[in-house]
């Protein structure tokens, strides 16, 4: 989050003639935002980014008031090559470092979150993970199955076939008890 990001959505919540919205500046694991004062948490597609998601579950918890909720709308997958886990280019994209959904339940769980509910989930196809490799400068070279190194593109479709189906867009409901 760069400083002028932050001044661009000043400038916006300036021209829309709300009076009642505020940014502030902050990390998701360490939330500027005191303990049970907020009544909902919404966040899209930020939680995969942060190598260290059970701290951000925590910090929702502490925000959120004694009955608040959060919607959560977020990258999950499953079973992902180490070459995908490590890539930096994918973690930036919002895939290497996206959990499984069962992890993702169970960290809001151990949070202390009640009713968690899947409200929507959208499995990405073969051609949206193509788009997402394709941003990868790491793509590792492979062997056809005669035996010639396959190319680039080659090599992006293989694993985009093996990827097909692994990963979800989802929408997580739940309520601090
Ligand atoms: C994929 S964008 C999503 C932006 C926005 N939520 C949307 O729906 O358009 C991810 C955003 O998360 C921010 N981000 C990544 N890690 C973060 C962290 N640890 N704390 C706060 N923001 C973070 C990035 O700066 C980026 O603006």
């Amino acid at each position: 989050m760069t400083d002028e990001m932050i001044a661009v959505a000043r400038a916006h919540i300036l021209a829309s003639g709300l009076v009642n919205v505020e940014v502030r500046k902050g990390l998701i694991e360490e939330l500027p935002v005191d303990d049970s004062s907020v009544d909902w948490v919404i966040s899209n597609c930020v939680i995969n980014l942060s190598p260290e998601k059970e701290r951000v579950f925590s910090e929702i918890a502490r925000v959120l008031k004694s009955g608040g909720e959060m919607l959560l709308s977020d990258i999950v997958a499953e079973e992902l090559p180490e070459w995908i886990r490590s890539s930096e280019s994918l973690y930036c994209s919002c895939i290497g470092g996206a959990i499984s959904e069962e992890e993702y339940l169970q960290g809001l769980t151990n949070s202390g979150f009640i009713d968690l509910e899947v409200r929507a989930s959208a499995t990405y196809g073969e051609e949206e993970i193509k788009g997402y490799v394709n941003t990868s400068n790491e793509v590792p070279p492979l062997l056809s199955i005669e035996g010639e190194t396959m190319s680039r593109n080659d090599a992006a479709e293989h694993y985009s076939a093996q990827l097909s189906g692994k990963v979800r867009n989802i929408q997580i409901h739940g309520r601090k008890p």
